[in-house]
């Protein structure tokens, strides 16, 4: 743990200097003014293909002070349909704060079920502009990935007060805000910024891109470069009528500008099939942002559904957002075991001398989003041993109690379900 304090530490000293800063000079709004690619210029004859101009992007040597970066500097657009609203609001539920997270889901048409009233407890809804003037010729999509990708574009222009960064999910994605907002601290908002993750299968990546970041894990983009973006989306929309996706629109759009994805590990797609075990065991020690798909892959606590697995993890998060899924852990020399604990979800004891790098290395419980295979993911794995001795014993969160002031304790309790484990539980002498 004393890692992970360690992190914090550092995170804070941080803001400490950017929050000293900040007594000093007033907060000035910095905007980055480039030139808009003409575009008769970018397209060609055929009306398809893009010259890819690219802005300059200059990396500026001035000094900018600001006040240190909050929730309400965030506006979140979330595509829905009211088709899907319905089931997954309860995922939105879990995260959205009313009168402290801004933003709305936007949907396809009303909704007629709420006609007077929209649950306080939820983003509030718009309903999208029209698209039916844009083709879309991908052949196995859906043509509301345009309506979604210019959820940015119709939320820049309600022109809200304060906007920092502009965030888009999918109204299955399932936010740690707290920590959103301490990743996107680390960046100057006046800066262009793109701001995401990656799917973890890389057959995704290979079809899609790498170069973009996933919708549904969730992404940033700084409002200087959405008012870049907003001047040219139309028209990039255009251009890539043949991709799938809207973030792959995006992605496109972004890259035309000429600004990278800038990776964040706490981001998660959630492109994987089966058991997000060994993914959520061995999480990266960054801020958990985001988790997606959930509809798709087993209950992260096997006793549980995924709405009441996800209700105990964000109330251990919200005893210690920073420390959520972050993994450690130590070896008992003398017994010769190791443990690994991913805080507020799981610990692992092995009866054997495990090294760090192998801790560290995801264990092989899932599958790819695509083609259901064993391999290739963005990030290592390992496989689980059949030797029943090889084996952690696993166990699960069971509590999360606050002790004093700073302090909390989670309990985790074992996962009864193979008859190994207990076997070898009881060979260790510890029931
Ligand atoms: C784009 O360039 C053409 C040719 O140089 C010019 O006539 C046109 O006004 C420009 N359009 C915009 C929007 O700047
Ligand atoms: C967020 O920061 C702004 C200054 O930019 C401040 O006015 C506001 O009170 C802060 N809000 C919260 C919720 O901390
Ligand atoms: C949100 O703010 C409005 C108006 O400021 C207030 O009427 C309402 O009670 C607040 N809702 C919550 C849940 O705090
Ligand atoms: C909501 O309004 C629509 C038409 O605007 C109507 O057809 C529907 O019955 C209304 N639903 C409720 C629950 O009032
Ligand atoms: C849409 O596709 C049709 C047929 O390929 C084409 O004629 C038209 O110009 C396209 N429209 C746009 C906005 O790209
Ligand atoms: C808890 O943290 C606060 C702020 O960091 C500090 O002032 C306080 O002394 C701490 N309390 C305990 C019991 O450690």
């Amino acid at each position: 743990m004393k890692g992970i304090l360690l992190i914090f530490l550092l995170v804070s000293v941080s803001c400490f200097v950017i929050f000293l800063i900040s007594i000093t000079s007033p907060e000035s709004r910095w905007v980055v003014r480039i030139p808009v690619c003409n575009e008769t210029v970018i397209g060609d004859n055929s009306g398809r293909t893009v010259l890819p101009y690219r802005y300059p992007f200059h990396h500026h040597h001035h000094q900018y002070y600001y006040k240190k970066t909050n929730i309400s500097h965030i506006l979140f657009g979330i595509g829905g349909s009211s088709k899907t609203w319905k089931e997954r609001r309860h995922y939105s539920q879990l995260w959205w704060k009313p009168n402290i997270t801004r933003g709305f889901v936007w949907l396809d048409e009303k909704p007629d079920e709420h006609n007077e009233s929209w649950p306080k407890n939820l983003p509030p809804y718009r309903v999208s502009e029209d698209t039916s003037r844009f083709n879309y010729t991908n052949l196995y999509g859906s043509r509301s990935a345009i309506r979604m990708a210019r959820i940015v574009l119709e939320s820049y222009r309600l022109g809200l007060e304060n906007v920092r960064w502009f965030v888009m999910g999918d109204d299955d994605t399932v936010f740690f805000t707290e920590n959103l907002v301490t990743v996107l601290s680390k960046y100057d908002h006046n800066q262009m910024y793109y701001i995401g993750g990656n799917s973890e299968s890389v057959e995704q990546d290979m079809v899609h891109s790498y170069g973009m970041a996933y919708g549904g894990g969730g992404f940033a983009i700084s409002y200087p470069l959405v008012t870049e973006l907003v001047k040219v989306l139309d028209g990039c929309i255009d251009r890539y009528s043949d991709l799938y996706g809207s973030d792959e629109r995006i992605g496109a759009c972004l890259n035309e500008i000429g600004v990278p994805l800038t990776r964040e590990l706490g981001f998660h797609q959630i492109d994987i099939r089966g058991d997000p075990y060994g993914l959520l065991a061995a999480h990266p020690v960054a801020p958990l942002v985001s988790l997606h798909h959930l509809d798709y892959v087993k209950p992260i606590f096997p006793t549980s559904t995924q709405m009441d697995s996800l209700k105990l993890l964000v109330s251990a998060y919200k005893t210690d957002p920073s420390r959520t899924l972050q993994q450690s852990f130590c070896h008992d020399l003398k017994r010769k075991w190791s443990v690994s604990v991913s805080w507020g979800y799981t610990t692992q004891i092995y009866p054997s001398l495990l090294t760090a790098k192998e801790l560290g290395t995801a264990m092989l419980t899932f599958q790819t989003w695509g083609s259901w295979s064993h391999d290739p993911f963005l990030f290592n794995t390992r496989d689980m041993s059949p030797e029943p001795c090889e084996q952690p014993l696993i166990y699960f969160l069971d509590r999360v109690d606050e002790i004093g002031d700073n302090e909390t304790m989670t309990s985790y309790k074992r996962h009864h379900v193979d008859n190994a484990a207990r076997l070898l539980l009881a060979q260790a002498g510890m029931e």
